[in-house]
């Protein structure tokens, strides 16, 4: 024992003194960690410093010939010299070794690149997209789901993933809607929240482990907000919408640790974020201390040229470093011009120095000075990516990101066995369009069809005729998708299956590739000739089960109207066909809620639970002069936190424990829920709060609260709620947070607009 201690005190006191003779004394595990980055800091010059802030993207197949052509040369060149800290978007062992190798063997320091990638939804096993996993509600599911995408993801080399997206939106237009967790704050950070950990684990030691990365909340800040839906838009608001509506999940996941934030491509106020000193450098480095580092997005800093917000590719770069941003994704600008800046004394060598050191914190958390290599273990490669266990975890998070939106003639659950089913639509026999956006790391066709999933219960008949093209020729992450407006000509079979059904389920709705990024849409009903086939098939057989698969929320009016049975199934992800056919088959009792507002109408967007009222909110005199359109109801089609079950949940006995409270108490709230239908189910109890009169004028319902219950048929359970000041609040044009006496609305139900409601006075 002793010798053993006095040996490793030997083989340490060697080592250091083998570091430090080479200068490398960073490397000595026993230094604190913030030791370690100034003893590197020390040893890098200019040119060194400027390339840990300068990331490419994947260029060329890294083990094949060395590259020619485009760019590729000259990131090669500087991967050699030591003049990129980061790459995007190499993938697999081989690879990353490879281009891992060229900097920590060639390069004078070897410091090891960081790899970042676009893990939306899964790497290689796909779950929902992010947008239908928040319709769960489920905040372990989600964890879980990110726990396999890190897990996958780091098998393949990776260790930065850019996600969790928590872009607050109240655009359906906007095609990134499908990356977020949807309109409202308060979900949305629980759901960063949980999505950071699942990445990064619970703790900053857990980025230690090989199968966990580091995450990134994006976009910061606004970019939700794209004026009229339109990609990459300009965002006018003010402070007070900022801070209440799109900071807090951005907040949530820096308490939750997350490592990196990305900026992105839009204005706010006038400003490119990315060259946005207010929130890179006051906001989150200075109100939040975060001390991790800010990714720009792809080629913003060049695009601030474009914007007419810099004159050239060195005001670029002085402005982004100044605001605060550290590391250039693609802009080629930070690694021209920054050396020299600093040179002429027009950029300050601190900032420089600041950004390089928050760069290789993450570096040093994740463990890639112990071992630049961790990650890249072919054998876990080949043993962690698509296993049973990852199948099992995104399956079980699809069936509960599905949303039951209305079951009126009760034709849901499917009957097990004696009936004919007709199964019409393209995209039921899709295996590709189910994937969703985001998915580059997966295979294409590789989910399981709706098709496919019926086809395992065997009791009924079921006849499949595709009805109709959705999206015929090339669908792919870069392509614009070309959607069939005219080709009909295989109405008739779908409509002669439909009339020799039972029941007829028809899986409808956007491609995978209509939304994502660069897919803003200026109609938001089923693409094509979806809904003339949605009609006929209709008036042969009106006992119809919609299926919609979208990224977004969609405007069905007439469906909404007249299809007795509607499933929100938007792209489910690699098990998709085995959770629609549960839920449909009632093996599984569907839980979901919406997590944004479905309007009737593209007229009215945007269109959120969490609005404002007007003077003249409603009709009091019959006369034309209130907050109305005249030709459309305002209200939603389907509303925020709006989700049916096969079975029926009663409210009852809400109670606030006193009627007045000081400020700063706990305010204790209780309701009974009870399963009063056929069915086992979960129920997703809300809480809603007004505050009816403040400084700053509130909005008519804010969730501040929910509770996932799972009730046996007839069983009742009590749900408790405790606000505290944290919920109460708000923040003011001035960014300071207030918990103002008066009247405070509770609302507490199954969906935002079907509520018992009380009250309380805060004194
Ligand atoms: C641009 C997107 O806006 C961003 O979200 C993504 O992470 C980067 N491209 C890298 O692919």
């Amino acid at each position: 024992m002793k010798l053993n201690k006095t040996l490793t005190g030997i083989a340490t006191f060697l080592l250091m003194t083998q570091l430090n003779a080479q200068n490398k004394s960073y490397l000595d595990q026993s230094k604190p960690l913030e030791e370690r980055i100034s003893l590197l800091l020390k040893e890098m010059t200019l040119e060194e410093k400027v390339g840990q802030m300068n990331q490419y993207n994947g260029f060329w197949e890294v083990t094949g010939p060395a590259p020619k052509g485009g760019t590729a040369e000259l990131k090669y060149d500087h991967l050699k010299k030591g003049w990129v800290g980061s790459m995007l978007t190499v993938r697999g062992v081989k690879e990353v070794r490879a281009v891992q190798k060229i900097v920590v063997e060639e390069t004078r320091l070897g410091i090891p690149l960081i790899i970042g990638f676009d893990v939306i939804h899964g790497y290689k096993t796909l779950s929902p997209i992010p947008l239908a996993e928040a319709a769960s509600w489920d905040l372990e599911a989600i964890k879980k789901s990110a726990q396999v995408a890190a897990l996958e993801a780091s098998a393949s080399g990776i260790n930065w993933t850019f996600g969790p997206n928590v872009d607050v939106t109240h655009e359906a237009r906007w095609g990134r809607i499908m990356e977020g967790a949807g309109e409202d704050p308060f979900l949305g950070s629980k759901i960063a929240k949980a999505r950071v950990q699942g990445f990064q684990g619970d703790t900053k030691a857990d980025l230690l482990k090989t199968n966990t990365i580091a995450a990134t909340a994006k976009h910061f800040a606004a970019y939700g907000y794209a004026e009229a839906g339109l990609e990459y838009n300009r965002v006018e608001m003010g402070n007070a919408e900022l801070y209440n509506m799109v900071l807090p999940p951005f907040k949530a996941a820096k308490e939750a640790g997350v490592r990196s934030f990305m900026n992105g491509f839009n204005l706010l106020n006038g400003i490119p974020v990315t060259g946005s000193g207010f929130l890179q450098r006051k906001i989150l480095k200075k109100d939040w201390k975060f001390d991790g580092f800010v990714i720009t997005d792809y080629s913003s800093i060049r695009e601030m040229i474009a914007h007419g917000f810099a004159k050239d590719e060195s005001d670029a770069a002085t402005k982004a470093v100044v605001a605060g941003a550290d590391m250039d994704m693609e802009s080629y600008i930070y690694v021209a011009e920054l050396a020299k800046l600093v040179r002429e004394g027009k950029v300050k060598q601190e900032l420089i120095d600041d950004a390089v050191t928050r760069i290789l914190r993450v570096k040093f958390e994740l463990g890639l000075f112990d071992d630049p290599y961790k990650y890249l273990d072919e054998k876990r490669e080949k043993e962690s990516i698509g296993t049973k266990a990852s199948h099992e975890a995104v399956l079980d998070m699809a069936r509960k990101s599905i949303v039951l939106l209305k079951n009126d003639k009760n034709l849901l659950p499917l009957k097990k066995s004696g009936q004919k089913i007709a199964l019409i639509g393209e995209l039921a026999a899709d295996k590709n369009s189910p994937l969703g956006s985001w998915r580059i790391a997966s295979d294409d066709n590789t989910a399981v069809s709706v098709l496919e999933g019926l086809q395992k219960y065997k009791g009924n008949q079921l006849t499949y005729e595709k009805g109709a093209d959705v999206a015929p020729g090339k669908t792919t992450f870069i392509d614009e998708v070309k959607i069939n407006t005219a080709d009909t000509s295989e109405f008739e079979a779908a409509k002669t299956a439909a009339k020799n059904a039972d029941v007829v389920i028809i899986v409808l709705g956007e491609h995978g590739f209509q939304s994502g990024e660069g897919r803003s849409r200026t109609d938001l009903g089923l693409p094509g000739v979806q809904q003339e086939l949605l009609e006929e098939v209709y008036n042969v057989n009106p006992n119809i089960v919609l299926v919609l698969n979208n990224g977004r929320p969609l405007a069905i009016p007439w469906a909404a109207e007249n299809i007795p049975a509607i499933v929100e199934a938007w792209q489910l992800g690699t098990e998709t066909g085995n959770a629609v056919a549960e839920v449909l088959y009632g093996d599984y009792n569907p839980g979901g809620k919406l997590p944004v507002t479905f309007p009737r109408n593209v007229g009215q967007l945007p269109v959120y639970y969490n609005h404002y009222s007007t003077g003249r909110y409603n009709n009091t005199d019959g006369l034309v002069f209130w907050s109305h359109y005249i030709d459309s109801d305002k209200t939603p089609q389907f509303a925020f936190g709006h989700g049916l079950s096969y079975t029926t949940f009663e409210y009852s006995d809400l109670k606030i424990e006193k009627p007045e409270y000081q400020k700063g108490d706990p305010v204790k709230i209780s309701v009974k829920v009870s399963n009063t239908g056929n069915y086992d189910g979960k129920e997703i109890v809300q809480l809603y709060i007004h505050d009816v009169t403040a400084s700053l004028a509130r909005p008519v319902k804010e969730l501040k609260g929910f509770e996932n219950v799972f009730l046996r048929k007839g069983e009742t359970k009590t749900v408790n709620f405790v606000l505290t000041d944290a919920e109460l609040g708000f923040y003011t044009n001035e960014a300071q947070y207030l918990v103002e006496p008066g009247t405070f609305e509770i609302f507490v139900g199954g969906s935002s607009d079907k509520t018992l409601t009380s009250q309380f006075e805060l004194k």
